[in-house]
């Protein structure tokens, strides 16, 4: 074997067939097929090795007819989408849009390999971007930088670390001729180099195994994440109380102190939904059990809790203590499933249990018998379960290659699947709630996590620390991961390591009520971090964010459908919108987003009541006053801590229900509608859902979906016909109009007379405890909103003025 890097050499021989071409090159193998009109498939090869993969949810579809031309010194397969071109002689690869624009294209250094390490090569474009990568740290855009995957607890991480606890393969490209996507499907580690340490190439490296590499193609960057889900699978859709605020420590223990804080939050009238069981809820951390003195009667206060209207979370790590008598470890032993060394000895490493060994979730045999060990927590009517340090983690930090995976029936190294433990773990407990309870959709939350962990498992970005600096790292983490289709994730609210201020947890609770998950959480010694650990004011701005993230459910729930249906994050980058307008990308503007369509998002810090904030292109309302600020443009702007910077896009919608103390409890019935004047420069479309909140029948449709579409051009709003087999819960529609001056309105034709609000609040005015706020205006209201309120019929109805 040569000690210098080899080329992967020339096309020797083409095979053609209606599904695909095999490429014979000289010092290995390629075969190029397409998954759909946006996505072409490429595999290269120095060995053979089991085509196989955990993300792909459709293998089959990669078999599909294409449209091959073979030519003298270049192969073309092409869709409507657009053409991959291999050169012949060199074995070079270009990705060419519709109208045969290169969009992406391989150096000529082309494809290497040093020993069985597989690089390729890919020529960097002045001004290109790339955004995605999931769970990563850094800049949004990561022009420069470089990132291994390479699943790890990565506790504390400073804002710069990596490799971090996921491997999502995955980002999109953008230069000055287009935009594309880049999965590569191997969960072996890969390097991604993005132009680091070098002026000529973007590379991605495998370590080993092939380099099998997914080129999307996008009418727009949105196009680019929903493909890559019709490839790995879209956000399962969760249960509805998950999406309400959830509240951990490390740990609650022993019971009362979870019934103090459940009644806590009722006393203090602080909606929450979720209350955690950390490792202290175990016997010697032992997983299937509860702590006898601690806990005498789980069932019984899981029960009380639901009563109460909170659902119970409790952590499960995979780490089973050795320990003779103890059933789940005997069972694990005696039936071979937990990983070995080659010599048949089962691998023991130290975790919070002590010795542990590691069920192999590589296994379908060792996942089935994982999912009847999950009825332990069924049975006691819990449906959420929280899988943590399943990297995996364990005190030293050096699990050894040589342990064996099955990798589903092809044994491997552990080199192979370590990437990959984490999401069939979350997957085998996502399946094995659903196993015993079917008519419940699970809750599974991971920290570990492999390309495709969205069908089973909500992400969380592990053990971040309590500066502004994670706080805003923590949004544009959550960019990345959005991108990448996990579209159920979020980031330890007050963050987990040190010791958080008032003012820090305040802005981070507005931060994450405008997260998809919502948690707050603290480490083990760590002072109390709940709303009101921090006295009345920071429990009151508290309250208030938590209070409207309740508000805007109808609104945070479609969105799940829409993420559920064809991948959309809830989080999503401005990149989405304005992928050319490179303020976007600038440091300064790096951590805003939109949440949904509608809603900017510019995270601030907390040491500061002043934040410079970049308005792309359309109208924009800051959501509290009403005040419009015209696109392209930056500011700055003063937010003290009961405000935080949040807007409503011109020419969109977003909706709201009245306040519930959780998921479960009945809105009043009315739904308003606040609309922004303005014009995205097309109709704004909306997809209202509503179901049980909680079981699969919306797979029978049993739901209620309409279509809200805004047409500016016309002044008309137009509720298409509901679709699906249940009635709306909202029997009232109000709407209500910003920015707009109009008197006269009709509704199917008849005429209607509007109202005026005299005083907007989204949120509630704080207490009088601080003079500030004892003015008569606190700024935090908009003032004579005409609105109109009619009957939510089952008809269409249009609303124009
Ligand atoms: C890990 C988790 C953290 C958890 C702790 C104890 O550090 O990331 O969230 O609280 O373990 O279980």
């Amino acid at each position: 074997m040569s000690r210098l890097s080899e080329s992967i050499g020339s096309v020797e021989k083409v095979e053609l067939n209606d599904s695909k071409v095999s490429l014979k090159l000289t010092n290995g193998s390629a075969e190029i097929s397409s998954f759909d009109e946006q996505v072409f498939r490429i595999s290269i090869r120095i060995k053979e090795e089991r085509d196989f993969s955990y993300a792909i949810t459709d293998p089959a579809r990669i078999n599909r007819e294409i449209n091959i031309d073979d030519l003298k010194n270049e192969i073309s397969i092409s869709t409507t989408k657009g053409h991959l071109k291999i050169n012949k002689d060199q074995f070079l690869i270009d990705l060419l849009d519709q109208n045969g624009k290169s969009l992406l294209k391989d150096d000529s250094l082309g494809t290497r390999f040093i020993g069985n390490e597989l690089t390729v090569y890919k020529r960097l474009k002045e001004d290109e971007k790339f955004l995605g990568l999931g769970e990563k740290t850094g800049p949004l855009n990561k022009r420069g930088r470089a990132y291994v995957n390479w699943n790890t607890d990565q506790f504390a991480y400073s804002p710069d670390d990596d490799p971090m606890y996921c491997t999502t393969p995955f980002y999109i490209g953008i230069n000055q001729d287009g935009f594309y996507g880049v999965f590569l499907d191997s969960t072996y580690k890969s390097l991604f180099n993005f132009g680091a340490s070098n002026d000529r190439f973007t590379s991605i490296t495998v370590e080993d195994g092939p380099l099998n590499i997914y080129y999307i193609l996008g009418d727009n960057l949105a196009e680019i994440t929903q493909a890559y889900c019709r490839l790995t699978g879209t956000q399962a859709l969760p249960p509805k109380w998950s999406l309400g605020y959830q509240q951990c420590r490390y740990s609650y223990y022993p019971e009362h102190e979870i019934r103090n804080l459940a009644r806590t939050f009722r006393d203090k009238k602080i909606p929450a939904d979720v209350l955690y069981f950390d490792i202290h809820y175990m016997e010697d951390y032992k997983v299937f059990t509860f702590h006898n003195e601690r806990f005498p009667n789980p069932k019984k206060l899981i029960s009380d809790l639901k009563e109460d209207g909170f659902r119970s979370v409790v952590i499960v790590d995979p780490g089973i203590k050795v320990e003779e008598g103890y059933d789940a470890y005997e069972e694990g032993r005696d039936k071979g499933y937990f990983m070995k060394y080659p010599d048949g000895e089962d691998f023991t490493a130290q975790v919070w249990p002590g010795w542990s060994n590691f069920p192999d979730f590589t296994n379908p045999e060792v996942r089935d018998w994982w999912k009847d060990k999950i009825g332990y927590y069924t049975d006691l009517d819990i449906t959420g379960i929280w899988n943590d340090m399943n990297e995996i983690a364990s005190w030293g930090q050096s699990t050894p290659d040589l342990i064996i995976n099955d990798y589903d029936g092809d044994k491997t190294s552990h080199k192979k699947a370590r990437n990959v433990y984490g999401m069939q773990m979350a997957r085998s407990t996502a399946e094995g709630i659903i196993k015993n309870k079917p008519n419940e959709r699970p809750f599974v939350l991971t920290r570990s996590a492999y390309a495709g962990i969205q069908r089973f498992a909500a992400v969380w970005t592990g053990d971040n620390v309590s500066t502004d600096d994670h706080m805003l790292l923590g949004a544009r983490m959550l960019v990345g991961m959005g991108l990448c289709g996990m579209a159920f994730a979020g980031n330890d609210a007050g963050g987990f390591v040190g010791e958080t201020t008032g003012k820090l947890f305040a802005r981070w609770i507005a931060q994450s009520a405008f997260t998809p998950f919502f948690r707050g959480h603290t480490m083990v010694n760590s002072t109390d971090a709940e709303p009101w650990s921090f006295g009345e004011e920071v429990e009151d701005v508290s309250r208030n964010f938590i209070e409207l993230r309740y508000k805007l459910m109808p609104y945070i729930y479609s969105l799940f459908w829409q993420a559920h249906k064809d991948g959309m994050p809830l989080v999503r980058s401005m990149a989405y919108y304005w992928p050319g307008d490179s303020q976007i990308y600038d440091g300064a503007f790096e951590n805003q987003y939109l949440f949904g369509d509608s809603i900017m998002v510019a995270p601030m810090r907390s040491d500061t009541d002043f934040v410079k904030i970049y308005f792309p292109e359309g109208e924009w309302y800051d959501i509290f006053t009403d005040r419009k600020v015209q696109g392209q443009n930056t500011s700055i702007l003063e937010y003290e801590i009961a405000k935080y910077p949040l807007f409503a896009r011109g020419g969109s919608f977003f909706t709201e229900q009245s306040l519930v103390q959780n998921t479960n409890e009945d809105h009043d019935g009315t739904l308003k509608i606040h609309l922004y004047h303005g014009n995205i420069g097309s109709k704004y479309d909306f997809v209202h859902f509503e179901d049980d909140n909680i079981s699969f029948e919306y797979k029978d449709e049993k739901y209620y979906q309409r279509r809200i579409s805004y047409d500016p051009a016309k002044n008309e709003l137009l509720f298409n016909i509901p679709e699906g087999k249940m009635e709306s819960s909202f029997k009232k529609i109000q709407l209500i109009f910003h920015g707009f001056e109009i008197d006269n309105i009709s509704i199917n034709g008849s005429g209607k007379s509007l109202n005026k609000i005299e005083q907007y609040r989204f949120i509630s005015k704080i207490s009088n405890f601080d003079p500030f706020y004892n003015n008569e205006d606190d700024g935090l209201h908009a003032d004579d909103l005409p609105f109109v309120e009619f009957e939510n019929v089952e008809g269409e109805i249009r609303v124009k003025w």
